[in-house]
């Protein structure tokens, strides 16, 4: 789904794109430029178009109108013109110039822009950040808009008005990098928030001959692994402090994955990579991105839904999730269920689908498509039915005609209807964004553990908004990426680990503009160990299909609470040392564990040192080969990041089949960046009747609560 394009851009980012103030009255409008007066239109330059909208608008608030209490003191501001994208700008306006603007000859449309500065939209809230408090406060945004992202992939859109650097201060002088200069790629394209750009295809080139597109895209993933590396390589040397890498190679050796060992050289340069777990869930062990290294995101729902009301002509009412805001289909019309089942070309009958909402079932055809078909045998509408292979995911796609998709549960009633009812109608009423459903949920998609490379370590270690998030867009790809799809935004509402990746990414730089002392593994922990494992309803965290079972497999230790992980209390460090004596125990050639040290390392002869010796902040035991009475011992140290003189007390939860013994009980500390140890045996009592059980291990003192999440598996 995700992980095709491997193509390198690096872009550096700083992040103020999470914080900078939200300006509630900015908007974006959409414009019509063949219907501008022409005394306003510029041939060449749509800023002076659009100024010149905005000064006539302004020139109107100033005549005093009759009965009009507030005179205007503010002039609307043009903020952005969009040129090649969509036709329009984005402007600071009051309700009243607003609806002045709105009888400009030209306008369109309207939209609060909540994204101007901001990544997407509803995340933030359900993160629990508040604007101008806590981490999104006026003086840490100060110091937050220092701290440098770096993104590694595919492409970018600088004109985009994500990356407008309005109200960022001067790029960070550590900031080492360039703006890299390339096909449609200038200088003027990098900014203050947006500071630089690189582009690797061209070195590929020159060291392996042109690129051939066809091949390039189709695998050989090896060969762009190279640019990968180069590009990690750069991003640290150019001074980021947190990398983002929406990518995946699949599970394999960590000596044969390119982002283990280019994260591995990040780390110990101290920057935070956060990875995506991948996108072939809902089965076990399908994570990639597992090294201990490195931070790998899951991805879940948030609260936020786009609920599609279908009422069946039998009266049952059936819920689906459709962006389609229109009420063209709120009277009953005539449904029909086509015997090829899944809208293919070619598959559909005008002469019966006419006038007809038509069900279609999800399959390995893009929905655009099966929407495209069935508008082209002139159906008014279609309801996707979630294929059994779908579940009851529900995230969002472009359609070309309004489309309500149903969950593979409910979907039944759908199909049984519509292919048994003499005269099957059907209604939808979308209902568009609405909030507050239950949250988090994990994706049936998002990647599972336990790692197929290193299942001693628990992965994913968290999981973060995944779905249904709005996110900036090319304009000149259609948001179905089709072609023949021409429609051009400027946002598109995407679905992956692609999508979480990023907002730990953003948190982590959040983090680290407050604790600049904290190490890649100092921020991970706090992550780790302050998220949360119930739901908005004070349940559990299930995944969206019910059946699938649940635990740090699925989410790590939990849902992020970034609000939580910037005062954690206590943290689990790991030097970059202890990861290499890890690498060293995993008995690879000379030759491979080279490619992490850079030849630069000689392993220590003989200390076993395997994952479970790392520090994490999670427990994965496995009982190997049939072993029910053996034990394992883990020790682990934490550091006191909270109050000086505090008493910590643990708190065990144990997982089926096991008991847990903790050693001491009581972590008592008298000053900050004190370290205490503590040990946990496990042992293994009767096999559950399931592989795996859950529980966790918590030091609690006061407000603090240090969590880590212990799964056990018999193998
Ligand atoms: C590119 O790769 C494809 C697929 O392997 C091959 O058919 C084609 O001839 C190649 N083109 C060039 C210019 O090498
Ligand atoms: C389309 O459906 C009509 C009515 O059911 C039928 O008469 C016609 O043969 C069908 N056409 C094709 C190409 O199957
Ligand atoms: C999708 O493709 C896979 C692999 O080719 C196949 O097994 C599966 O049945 C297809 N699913 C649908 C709904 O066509
Ligand atoms: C590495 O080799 C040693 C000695 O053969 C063995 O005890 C150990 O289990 C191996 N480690 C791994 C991770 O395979
Ligand atoms: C090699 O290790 C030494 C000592 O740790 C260090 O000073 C040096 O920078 C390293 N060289 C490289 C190329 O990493
Ligand atoms: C585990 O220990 C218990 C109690 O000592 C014993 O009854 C049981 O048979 C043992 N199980 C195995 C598989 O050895």
């Amino acid at each position: 789904m995700m992980f095709r394009k491997i193509l390198l851009f690096l872009v550096l980012v700083t992040t103020a794109s999470i914080g900078a103030a939200m300006a509630k009255n900015t908007y974006i409008i959409h414009m019509d430029k063949t219907k501008i007066a022409a005394k306003l239109f510029h041939e060449v330059d749509s800023m002076q178009t659009y100024q010149a909208v905005i000064d006539s608008i302004n020139e109107m608030s100033l005549q005093k109108v009759d009965g009009d209490q507030q005179q205007e003191t503010m002039p609307a501001e043009l903020l952005y013109a969009y040129e090649t994208a969509i036709s329009g700008f984005s402007a600071k306006l009051s309700t009243k110039q607003l609806q002045k603007l709105e009888k400009v000859d030209g306008f369109l449309s309207a939209t609060p822009d909540q994204m101007l500065q901001l990544h997407t939209t509803n995340s933030q809230q359900f993160l629990g950040l508040q604007n101008g408090k806590g981490l999104l406060s006026a003086s840490n945004l100060a110091s937050a808009s220092d701290v440098i992202i770096g993104i590694v992939d595919t492409g970018i859109w600088p004109e985009h008005a994500s990356f407008q650097d309005k109200g960022m201060p001067a790029v960070p002088s550590r900031w080492k990098g360039v703006c890299e200069e390339g096909t449609k790629f200038s200088k003027s394209n990098c900014n203050k928030k947006l500071i630089g750009a690189r582009y690797f295809f061209k070195g590929y080139e020159v060291e392996y001959g042109r690129i051939n597109e066809t091949k390039e895209f189709l695998s050989a993933r090896d060969q762009n692994g190279h640019d990968i590396l180069a590009g990690i390589d750069k991003a640290v040397q150019d001074g980021v402090d947190v990398l983002s890498m929406s990518l995946g190679l699949g599970p394999l050796p960590f000596h044969s994955d390119t982002l283990a060992i280019g994260s591995f050289g990040a780390i110990k340069s101290g920057v935070f990579v956060s990875t995506s777990a991948g996108n072939s869930g809902p089965f076990s062990s399908t994570l990639t991105n597992s090294a201990p290294w490195i931070m790998s995101v899951a991805a879940s729902y948030t609260d936020r839904t786009f609920p599609a009301v279908i009422k069946l002509g039998n009266g049952k009412i059936v819920e689906g999730i459709s962006l389609n805001s229109g009420n063209a289909l709120t009277k009953p019309v005539p449904v029909y269920y086509p015997l090829s089942r899944f809208c293919l070309d070619g598959s559909l009958n005008e002469t019966e689908i006419k006038g007809k909402i038509v069900v279609c079932r999800t399959s390995n055809v893009s929905a655009y498509i099966q929407s495209e078909n069935v508008k082209k045998a002139k159906g008014v509408g279609m309801i996707l039915v979630n294929f059994i292979s779908d579940g009851d995911e529900l995230y969002v796609q472009p359609h070309i005609l309004p489309t309500a998709r149903v969950g593979y549960t409910a979907g039944k009633y759908v199909t049984h209807y519509a292919s048994t009812a003499k005269k099957p109608t059907a209604s939808i009423i979308f209902k568009g964004t609405v909030y507050g459903r239950t949250a988090p949920v994990i994706a049936r998609f998002s990647s599972r553990g336990p790692s197929s490379i290193e299942p001693d370590v628990i992965k994913p270690d968290v999981t973060a908004p995944g779905v249904n998030i709005l996110a900036a867009w090319p304009p000149i790809v259609g948001p179905s990426e089709r072609q023949g799809d021409t429609r051009s935004v400027m946002f598109n509402i995407l679905s992956g680990t692609s999508m979480s990746c990023p907002h730990v990414s953003g948190l982590a730089a959040l983090l680290k503009s407050v604790h600049r002392d904290w190490s890649p593994a100092a921020i991970r922990s706090a992550l780790m160990t302050t998220a949360y494992t119930l739901n908005n309803k004070k349940s559990p965290i299930s995944d969206v299909d019910s059946s699938n079972s649940v635990g740090p497999f699925a989410y790590g230790s939990g849902h992020v609470d970034p609000e939580r992980a910037v005062d954690p209390g206590l943290i689990y460090d790991i030097a970059a040392e202890d990861y290499l004596k890890y690498l060293c125990n995993l008995n690879y050639t000379s030759a491979e564990i080279a490619l992490f040290t850079r030849g630069n390392f000689t392993c220590p002869k003989i200390t076993a040192f395997g994952a479970r010796d790392l520090n994490y902040p999670s427990f994965a035991v496995n009982f190997r080969g049939g072993v029910q009475n053996g034990s394992l011992e883990y020790k682990r140290t934490v550091t006191n990041v909270g109050i000086p003189t505090s008493s910590y007390a643990v708190q065990v939860e144990v997982p089926n089949g096991v008991s847990v013994i903790v050693k001491p009980k009581i972590l008592s500390f008298n000053k900050l960046g004190q370290k205490l140890s503590y040990k946990v045996t496990i042992v293994g009592k009767s096999k559950t009747s399931s592989h795996s059980s859950f529980g966790s291990l918590t030091w609690v003192s006061g407000k603090f609560r240090v969590r880590s999440p212990i799964a056990v598996t018999w193998q």
